[in-house]
Order: C-alpha cells, then sequence, then structure tokens
C-alpha cells in the first residue's frame, strides 16, 4: 500500500454540522517524498498530483463548499528550470485528464494568483478547465498557481488606487473592499474567509499563502508528507479542527 494510514477511519467522528465551509492545504512534501522512496523530484510532484485528485473529490463528497491549494508559489520559480517546467507540465495532465471527473463531481475550478505567465500550454489547460466548469454549482476549487499572499494584497491595493484615481472610490478605505479587490474576492465569486488551513510534512510556517485571508483560521498541522496524504489523513485533521474553540476575539 502506498499510503500511510495513521488512525483507522472507524475512529473518525466528523459532525456533518460543523464542516468548515472553506478549507485551504498547503500541499508540501513531495520533494522529501521523492528522495525518501530514492525517486527524481518530479516523481514526488506525480505523487502529489494523485494526492489532489483523491481530496477534490472526498472535499466534494464531504460537503465542503470551497477548497483552496498552495500549487505553486511566486517563490517557486526559484527552483530549477527542470523542475518548474516538469510541475506545469504535471498540472497540464490533471486539468485535461481529470476535467471530465471535474465536471462529473459538479467542481468550478478558479485560479488565485497571475497564471498569466505560466508556459503557454499549461495556461491554455487552465483556460478551457476554468471556463468549462465555470457554471458548475458544487464545491469551488481554487488552485493558487503563481500565488504570493503579498503579491495578492499589493494587485488589490494598486487596484482601488486605480480606483480612487478614476473617482470611481471616493473617502475612506473599508476593509471590505481590500477583501474584494484580492484573488478571493469579487472575480472568484468572493470566497469566505478559510475557515481552517492545513499544511502537510511537518513545515508549520505559511510560505506567503492568503496572509489577509487567514486573519482567524485555525491551523492544522501534519507530519505526512503530500503524496502519502489520504481521505482518511483529511478526515482526521477536520475531527481536529472541529475540536477547536472559534472565539473570534470575543468572550465565551
Ligand atoms: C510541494 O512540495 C510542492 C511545491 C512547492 C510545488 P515540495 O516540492 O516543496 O517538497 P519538499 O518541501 O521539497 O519536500
Ligand atoms: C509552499 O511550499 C508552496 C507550495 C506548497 C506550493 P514551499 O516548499 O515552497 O515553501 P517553503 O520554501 O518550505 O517555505
Ligand atoms: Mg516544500
Amino acid at each position: 500500500m502506498r499510503k500511510n494510514q495513521t488512525k483507522g477511519t472507524e475512529s473518525i467522528m466528523l459532525d456533518k454540522d460543523r464542516m468548515p465551509r472553506h478549507v485551504a492545504i498547503i500541499m508540501d512534501g513531495n520533494g522529501r517524498w521523492a528522495k525518501k522512496h530514492g525517486l527524481p523530484r518530479l516523481a514526488g510532484h506525480n505523487a502529489g498530483m494523485e494526492s489532489m485528485k483523491e481530496i477534490v473529490r472526498c472535499a466534494s463528497n464531504l460537503g465542503i463548499q470551497y477548497l483552496t491549494v498552495y500549487a505553486f508559489s511566486t517563490e517557486n520559480w526559484k527552483r530549477s528550470q527542470e523542475e518548474v517546467g516538469g510541475i506545469f507540465r504535471l498540472l497540464t495532465k490533471f486539468v485535461d485528464l481529470d476535467l471530465d471527473e471535474l465536471n462529473e463531481e459538479n467542481v468550478r475550478v478558479k485560479c488565485f494568483g497571475d497564471y498569466s505567465i505560466i508556459p503557454p500550454k499549461a495556461k491554455k489547460s487552465m483556460d478551457e478547465t476554468l471556463k468549462e466548469t465555470a457554471d458548475n454549482t458544487g464545491m469551488q476549487f481554487n488552485i493558487a498557481l503563481n500565488y504570493g499572499g503579498r503579491a495578492d494584497i499589493l494587485r488589490g491595493v494598486n487596484k482601488i488606487a486605480d480606483k480612487v484615481r478614476s473617482g470611481e472610490i471616493s473617502g475612506e478605505i473599508t476593509e471590505d473592499m481590500i477583501s474584494r479587490s484580492l484573488w478571493s474576492g469579487d472575480e472568484n465569486g468572493n470566497v469566505p474567509d478559510p475557515d481552517v488551513i492545513i499544511r502537510t510534512s511537518g513545515e508549520e510556517r505559511l510560505s506567503n499563502f492568503l496572509l489577509w485571508q487567514c486573519a482567524y483560521s485555525e491551523f492544522v498541522f501534519t507530519d505526512v508528507l503530500w503524496p502519502d496524504f489520504t481521505p482518511e489523513v483529511f478526515e482526521q485533521l477536520l475531527e481536529e479542527y472541529q475540536g477547536r474553540d472559534r472565539r473570534f476575539g470575543g468572550r465565551k
């Protein structure tokens, strides 16, 4: 069996009434998984795509309304050309081959991040996927691609500045205006802030993910490497989330 199971399914108790509306995942550990198995890094990314596919289906079946995955950061361009090219080839394969399945699941795909500068083939596949799934009414699956939290805020602030200059906005800039100017804002259906951010592979940092949107997100970490991630691990982490006491600064 390829995947590690840390706990049996029978002991997982998910409360259907307390499911998070929006789950965000920092899918990390592909490279370490490959190293552990004596394989090239791209084999890790390939295995990671399989996990992603499985988790999209699982999240949709669990009734989660929004799933956002961190697929490629604005800093990941620092990696070798071979790795970057390989990641985009794998991503293209994922969106092309699994488009039918996404449609069957009624999943609507959106992109957070400026994907206009990714390799042309990958861009074309993304364009098609966004278009073909646009009218689906099930789970919204946001792929953060060439995404950075600071780039997100900067772009939003510049959009607002343009509107101020043109006179479309006058007076105070509000939190709501900033939220709506982000990738998760107006152009992608005003996605609610993530209830929970999951990071795999034992790293406990945001790495420039959803900086504005994470203000009151719960953080859940696991040592499991992303290619070993299973629906069982996912449900276990959601159970951990459901055990949290979210106070939003209020008193008990
Ligand atoms: C996450 O896995 C995938 C991307 C960042 C694209 P990594 O490639 O970061 O894996 P590690 O952290 O080197 O193990
Ligand atoms: C974050 O992982 C980005 C993605 C998962 C796409 P990284 O592996 O790039 O982050 P660092 O370098 O460990 O912070
Ligand atoms: Mg990493």
